[in-house]
């Protein structure tokens, strides 16, 4: 019989192990602290929804619709598609629940995979995760600046503090038309230099051509229209005010007019976390988001505000400080020396473990010698010896592996469980 072949995960699919989700483990849950002192509640969404609703929050003519999703069509002949981001599904949850029937306001943060079919290269995954949190119903400056706030402090806080925020400001439905216009001239006016793709951005969707990837492109974008010079007035004073509120907070950032993002419902204000730092490359966008003023309507709501921002953890991960130490090893691993020690060894691991104390417990079978490097391996501290002595004298040997210093026969394998907690810890300790 031929030996069956392993079996890979697919393509820009990863396993994330336990020392990365240490980590992540940390990022998640100074996030959940922090975002709760401004007023969020976590929200669980599901992975899977509508295709319809991507193409519409996100934008038929981006990437991410166009080339990036992972859709297909359910038995039932629907199309559904595995979540590119979270945003739309907020949204659609926020309406679906009748979140919207209270004052309109509404506070959501998330954390979990999402997938886009992308190239995959270091620091860029088809599955991918992201801490990210919306407001709903605030169209206020204030509403903007504690967002980005929000942020600065949270990246502080878990060792990311170099990473810069980028703001710029999209325009709206009234200014964004004329914005359109001036891009499309310019674009017709360069039209032999962009790719066939642009050219039909062009007629679709013009904004598009500011997000093309192919370097030709890219070169003639550089010189196009920036968004901020067509601003109306309102979206002026917006802006103005976003960044006075962030100035007194001396929150930092710099305005980039070339900043645009890769999904269309942005309006205002738009801004991107990069980190320049070793490790992330080409993919240095830690984070990225901003308003969405237009969207729930959109997405078949009452005519209201939001913004939001989405951080990818696997990206910050890597550029977030380390913990401080390395994943702690089991307190202590119990070493029977022969079979019928198994089962005094098991019984002892459970009542340590009911205690909440860390634990292994090795098969019988091999030298003492053996099993000490097996639990020096492990990393723990405290040796539990199970030989025949031990058996008959009721008491396990105990070996501190920091010390060296053994204990024989000191540990009362009938003693109560909290004493045997009490017990070990204290040895631990010594
Ligand atoms: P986004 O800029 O598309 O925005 O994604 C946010 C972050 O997710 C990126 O800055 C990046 O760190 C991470 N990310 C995106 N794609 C990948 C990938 N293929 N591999 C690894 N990490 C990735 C959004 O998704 C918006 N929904 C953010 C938002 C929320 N806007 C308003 N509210």
């Amino acid at each position: 019989m031929s030996k069956p072949a392993p079996i890979a995960a697919i393509r820009g699919f990863r396993d994330v192990l336990p020392d990365e989700t240490r980590r992540w483990e940390a990022l998640v849950g100074a996030a959940r602290a922090m975002f709760g002192t401004y007023g969020f509640g976590e929200i669980e969404l599901p992975v899977l929804e509508r295709s319809e609703l991507f193409a519409r929050a996100v934008g038929e003519t981006t990437d991410i619709v166009e080339k990036e999703m992972f859709a297909f069509r359910d038995r039932d002949d629907t199309s559904v598609a595995l979540r590119p981001e979270a945003t739309a599904g907020v949204v659609r949850a926020y309406l679906q629940n009748g979140l919207v029937h209270d004052d309109r306001q509404a506070r959501l943060f998330y954390v979990g995979p999402m997938f886009r079919r992308e190239r995959p290269q270091r620091g860029r995954y088809r599955q991918f995760h992201q801490i990210g949190a919306e407001m709903l119903g605030r169209e206020d400056p204030l509403a903007d600046a504690e967002l980005l706030l929000l942020i600065r402090r949270y990246l502080d806080r878990v060792g990311a503090g170099g990473a810069r925020l980028e703001l710029n400001s999209l325009g709206d439905a009234t200014c964004r038309p004329v914005y359109r216009e001036r891009l499309r001239e310019f674009g017709t006016a360069h039209l032999a230099g962009l790719c066939p793709d642009c050219h039909r951005r062009l007629e679709r969707n013009p904004l598009r051509i500011l997000d093309c990837k192919v370097p030709g492109c890219r070169a003639i974008v550089e010189r196009a229209p920036v968004a901020r010079d067509s601003l109306c007035a309102p979206c002026a004073e917006h802006f103005a005010a976003v960044r006075a509120l962030l100035d007194q907070e001396r929150v930092a950032y710099h305005v980039n007019p070339r900043l645009v993002r890769g999904l269309d419902y942005y309006v205002r204000t738009a801004f991107e976390i990069v980190s320049d730092g070793e490790g992330l490359g080409a993919q240095n966008a830690v984070g990225g988001g901003g308003r969405y003023d237009g969207l729930v309507a959109m997405l078949g709501g009452p005519d209201v505000p939001g913004l939001g921002f989405a951080l990818g953890l696997d990206r910050l991960a890597m550029v977030a400080a380390p913990p401080a130490a390395e994943g702690p090893g089991p307190l202590a691993v119990i070493l029977p020396l022969e079979t019928r020690a198994v089962a005094p060894a098991f019984r002892l691991a459970t009542r340590l473990r009911d205690e909440g104390l860390p634990v292994g417990v090795e098969p019988a079978g091999r030298s003492l010698k053996a099993l000490l490097g097996v639990a020096s391996k492990r990393r723990a501290r405290l040796a539990v010896i199970l030989g025949a002595d031990e058996l008959a004298a009721g008491r396990a040997t105990v070996r501190n592996l920091v010390s060296s210093a053994d204990r024989r026969q000191a540990l009362d394998l009938d003693a109560s469980g909290p004493e045997l907690a009490r017990w070990m810890r204290d040895e631990a300790a010594a």
